[in-house]
């Protein structure tokens, strides 16, 4: 018996006709993050652990529970990115992008590894397209990432059923006391919390905001909200972030609650939620994180971006799937057709269109059953007596119709028949 193997649980693979829908987001992705000045950054997939430990913070579920982390054969501890921002910090502060003129903008896409639950819409390995821009304080460029989100969406078929929801979590100045407040309030409560939370309390009594167990989440309807509690500067900012959303006639819905589930964020964090993925409904999450570039040993630097689940848009784009089919089929019968249909579709491959061959010594019956099912347009038939008279049958699949054409002619009648068809 030989071993059948099987993807591991949670890490899917992603196969044609899907394919071509992955391709057509991130292309509209491109087509949104250009005009904005997001140029394309490749990150390592791999880091050292410390690295996630000390920007996605020490007791968040990333960290605690969800690290694909393990010991390199030189002895180092390495992790496999559990999402993009980190590695982008680490990449700006290694290379010194920070001389390079303000504000420094990037977008990246590929696999994140986080060892959760899978379920619908929630993957082990799951794809992100995200985005980074370094050096601009002002809430402006808050306002025009999530331009650029909200576009990006768009473009790629999405507008109705998704929704904004905006916050702003605060900085090193106010959120010590909102902190102090959040330990007041849950402090009675600790037995109340579920066993995680309890032992966040401490050290990062926001986390607890985060928690999807029942008990806390029931808890934390009364609990204080940071908006309530932001310092003069964190208030300006979100001001002025909602009245610049406001101008662009952008949507959103205010969620103080709302904390993220990652450690580096300050002031502005988002998400764009849908109602029609079940319990994983974050589509896009970002914010700002104006200390992480210190914190990797870089100047002050302030920095926002998000990250879209690429599954999570596939599962709601799925319907508007176009995949591409041959533009012709060649059926042969005998070995010298054959010839002359390789010859042929070489030739037609090298203009760009798509040509199939129907192989395998197979009857024309089984061959035209086989050219319907790859869904092509047109279909050559070539056989001995075509070969002989220099001609090939031709069948249109799509509307029926059917004819005659030269073998010299059928590359130009392929290529038209192309250009009547766009
Ligand atoms: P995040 O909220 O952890 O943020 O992830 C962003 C998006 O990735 C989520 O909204 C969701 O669509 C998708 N996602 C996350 N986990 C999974 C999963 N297990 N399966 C499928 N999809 C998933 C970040 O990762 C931040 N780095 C975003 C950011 C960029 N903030 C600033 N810049």
């Amino acid at each position: 018996m030989k071993p059948r193997f099987h993807a591991l649980k949670g890490v899917e693979d992603i196969l044609p006709p899907d394919t071509y829908l992955w391709r057509d987001i991130e292309r509209k992705a491109m087509q949104a993050f250009g005009p904005c000045g997001f140029e394309e950054i490749k990150i390592p997939i791999i880091e050292h652990t410390e690295l996630f430990l000390r920007s996605i913070g020490e007791t968040t579920d990333i960290v605690e529970k969800e690290m694909y982390t393990f010991t390199d054969k030189g002895g180092r501890s390495v992790t496999l990115r559990p999402e993009g921002t980190a590695p982008v910090v680490r990449a700006y502060v290694e290379h010194n992008l920070a001389t390079r003129p303000s504000p420094q903008k990037f977008f990246y896409r590929g696999p994140m590894f986080r060892y959760e639950r899978p379920q619908k819409g929630r993957q082990r390995q799951f794809y992100q397209i995200g985005v980074e821009a370094f050096g601009v304080a002002e809430p402006g460029i808050d306002a025009e990432v999530i331009a650029m989100l909200i576009d990006f969406l768009e473009k790629a078929g999405l507008s109705s059923s998704l929704s904004l929801e905006l916050n702003s979590i605060g900085c090193d100045v106010c959120r010590p006391d909102y902190k102090a407040k959040l330990r007041e309030y849950f402090g009675g409560r600790l037995s109340e919390l579920c066993p995680d939370c309890a032992r966040r309390f401490e050290q990062n009594p926001l986390r607890i905001l985060d928690c999807k167990v029942e008990r806390c989440a029931a808890l934390k309807q009364d609990a204080p909200l940071i908006t309530d509690s932001l310092c003069e500067a964190c208030r300006t900012h979100f001001d002025e972030l909602k009245n610049l959303l406001g101008n662009l006639g952008i949507d959103y819905k205010l969620n103080p609650r709302m904390v993220r589930g990652l450690d580096y964020y300050t002031r502005t964090t988002f998400e764009v939620t849908t109602n029609l993925l079940g319990a994983q409904n974050a589509v896009a999450a970002g914010g700002r994180y104006d200390k992480l570039v210190e914190e990797f040993g870089g100047p002050p630097t302030p920095a926002i971006g998000f990250a879209a689940g690429t599954e999570r848009l596939a599962a709601l784009l799925q319907s508007t799937l176009k995949a591409p089919s041959p533009s012709l089929f060649i059926a042969t019968l005998g070995a010298e057709a054959s010839r002359e249909a390789l010859k042929m579709a070489v030739s037609l491959r090298r203009k760009g269109i798509w040509t199939e061959i129907g192989y395998g010594g197979a009857s024309l019956k089984s061959q035209l059953r086989k050219a319907d099912r790859t869904g092509a347009v047109y279909v050559f038939i070539i056989g001995e007596d075509e070969l002989r008279e220099r001609k090939a049958k031709w069948k249109n699949l799509k509307d029926g119709s059917s004819g005659e054409v030269r073998l010299e002619d059928a590359e130009g009648f392929i290529q038209n028949a192309g250009q009547r068809l766009a």
